[in-house]
Parts: C-alpha cells; sequence; structure tokens
C-alpha cells in the first residue's frame, strides 16, 4: 500500500470510530467536522451564498471597509497564517491591503483545496512567497521556515469556524495558536456575535432546504463510506436557538422508529429521537474577549457591521 492508500484507511478507519462511538452515547451525535467531504464542502460553499447565511456577507462587507485600518494595525512585513480559508475570498481583501506581507502560509486539509487557491494567489501576488501547509489544522502541524524575515506571526482564521468550538476546546484551541504565533504574534478572527433569534434560526433553517440537506449529508455519507443504510427520507433536520448557551444546535431528527444498520452494527431509533450533529455558538464582544484572554490573547481590536452582527477581532500575544 502507498502512503496515501494508507492515510485514506486510516482516515475511515477514525470515521467509523468516531461514528460508531457517537451513535451509541447518549444523547447521541456525530461530530461537525465530518460534514464536510467532497459533497458537504459543495453545499456548504452554497450555504456561504444564501439570503438567510448573513454570516459570510457580513464578515466580508467588514473586511471590504475596514480592511486598510485592519492591516495597519496588523503592521508591514507579517507572516500571514491562514486557517481554513477555503476559495480565499476575505484572505484576498486582506492581502491586498497588507504592507509587503513577507509570506502568506495557508493551512488546509484538502490538498487539492490548497494547490488551486495557491496557484491563484501565486497569480494574483506574483511578489508574495506562499508556502502551503496541507494538514488538519486541528492537530499539531509545522509551519514551513519563509525566505524572507517577518516582523510577526498572525494566525488568520476567518468563518466563525471557532463557533463550532465548545468553549473549553475553543481555549484549548486559542491556546495552541498562542504557542504557534509566539510572543507579539497576533491573531485576526472572525466570529459571528449574538442577536436576535430568529435571525439566526432562518440562518441555520433556509427556504430552499440547503442546510438540512448539508445535515443530511452526514447519514448519507455514512451510508456510502460505511455501508449503512440510513433512509434519509425518515429524517428531518432541526436547528434551534439555545439562548442559556447563546448556541444554535442543529440535529437529525428520527421521524419513525427505525432500525439502522451500520456494517455488522445496528442501532435503534425512536420517532422523534435526535442526534446532535453540530452547535454553533454566537459569542459576545466581552465573552470572546475573555475567552481568548483564557488561553493567552490580549484583545487589542474589534471591527464590525453596523448591526454588530459579526466581529473581526485582532488579538495579540502581549511580550
Ligand atoms: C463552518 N461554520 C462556521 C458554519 C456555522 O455557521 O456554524 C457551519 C454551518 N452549519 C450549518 N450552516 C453552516
Amino acid at each position: 500500500m502507498n502512503d496515501k492508500s494508507t492515510a485514506t484507511e486510516s482516515a475511515k478507519k477514525v470515521f467509523r470510530d468516531e461514528v460508531l462511538a457517537g451513535l451509541a452515547r447518549s444523547p447521541r451525535q456525530l461530530p461537525c467536522k465530518f460534514f464536510y467531504d467532497e459533497p458537504g464542502a459543495h453545499l456548504f460553499r452554497q450555504i456561504c451564498e444564501l439570503p438567510e447565511y448573513y454570516v459570510t456577507r457580513t464578515e466580508i462587507k467588514i473586511l471590504r471597509l475596514h480592511g486598510a485600518e485592519i492591516a495597519a494595525v496588523l503592521g508591514p512585513q507579517i507572516e500571514l497564517i491562514g486557517l481554513g480559508t477555503g476559495a480565499g475570498t476575505k484572505t484576498q481583501i486582506l492581502l491586498q491591503e497588507l504592507d509587503r506581507p513577507a509570506v502568506y502560509v495557508p493551512i488546509d486539509i484538502s490538498r487539492e483545496q490548497l494547490e488551486k487557491s495557491s496557484e491563484r494567489f501565486r497569480k494574483m501576488f506574483p511578489n508574495l512567497q506562499i508556502l502551503p501547509v496541507a494538514a488538519d489544522y486541528l492537530e499539531p502541524f509545522e509551519l514551513p521556515l519563509p525566505r524572507h524575515l517577518s516582523s510577526r506571526s498572525v494566525v488568520y482564521f476567518p468563518g466563525s469556524t471557532i463557533g463550532n468550538f465548545e468553549p473549553e476546546a475553543a481555549t484549548e484551541f486559542l491556546s495552541r495558536l498562542v504557542e504557534l504565533v509566539g510572543e507579539g504574534g497576533g491573531l485576526l478572527i472572525g466570529i459571528d456575535l449574538q442577536k436576535d433569534r430568529h435571525v439566526i434560526e432562518a440562518a441555520y433553517n433556509d427556504n430552499a432546504g440547503v442546510t438540512a440537506k448539508f445535515n443530511k449529508n452526514l447519514l448519507a455519507r455514512i451510508n456510502r463510506e460505511l455501508g449503512a443504510d440510513f433512509d434519509l427520507g425518515r429524517w428531518q433536520h432541526y436547528a434551534i436557538y439555545n439562548p442559556a448557551e447563546g448556541r444554535i444546535e442543529i440535529y437529525l431528527m428520527s421521524e419513525t422508529d427505525q432500525c439502522v444498520r451500520i456494517g455488522d452494527q445496528t442501532f435503534q431509533f425512536r420517532g422523534g429521537e435526535k442526534i446532535l450533529t453540530e452547535y454553533s455558538y454566537k459569542h459576545t464582544i466581552g465573552g470572546f474577549t475573555m475567552l481568548a484572554r483564557q488561553a493567552g490573547f490580549e484583545f487589542q481590536q474589534v471591527w464590525t457591521d453596523d448591526q454588530r452582527w459579526f466581529g473581526v477581532f485582532y488579538f495579540i500575544v502581549a511580550n
């Protein structure tokens, strides 16, 4: 077996183990990181364009409006480390504003996505050194050695992806970023803010049913990759805001009593029983600042839209 097929086999084993363990738990849950196989990533790109999903649009608007000021605060000749920056629309806006960035290090689990976006960026920014790293940023990874000296390292983590982490896991993850950028380093991070619950619930219950498809794709993926027999017609997408926890909770709900087979295991579901597939936390400015401080980041500034629906925060690691 070559390296690639060994890696695929071990990723498949992780998927199987975590799916079986999650479904055996009470209450049942499936990790949201598994949403993003190819069809899932395609559906997520469609979500970002939905009229109800204000998240992507609002963050881009903030960057367009305040990009020059953000770049001035980040300073000249920085090393920009992009985590999960996808197609790179937001990074492109940022790079256009930055003053002579020394190097851009995009980190993405999908080698294909990484090569595509790096190629595009090389054409757009011919003088910029780009050092892509194909890695799962949730796991420890090493940074490549840049050719030029940079003034500081700044992690760019857009999209409010950290909202999908429970607070304890978010603090732990941010602590790793503190280590990564070191003293004087920075973090520019996009955070979805708390707002009227109806706005949030609409964003996760879109009229076109794309979020429902995205959620159900997880069951379809289990069918495809683990030979399961989930009947997608007997499951419903269910998303509800929990104001006490400040998070939208996304579930798959069984419409009837049913039995599902995954390989040689069977799972019995009652009608109305739910599988938790995702939390998406909506923070307050003060709440997220505190969470980041616990990890070792000092608040510098936040840029928001007029309605204060979304915030782009900048933190540094104090010397
Ligand atoms: C990736 N993440 C920030 C999205 C969110 O809004 O929590 C994932 C998502 N799930 C359903 N719609 C979008």
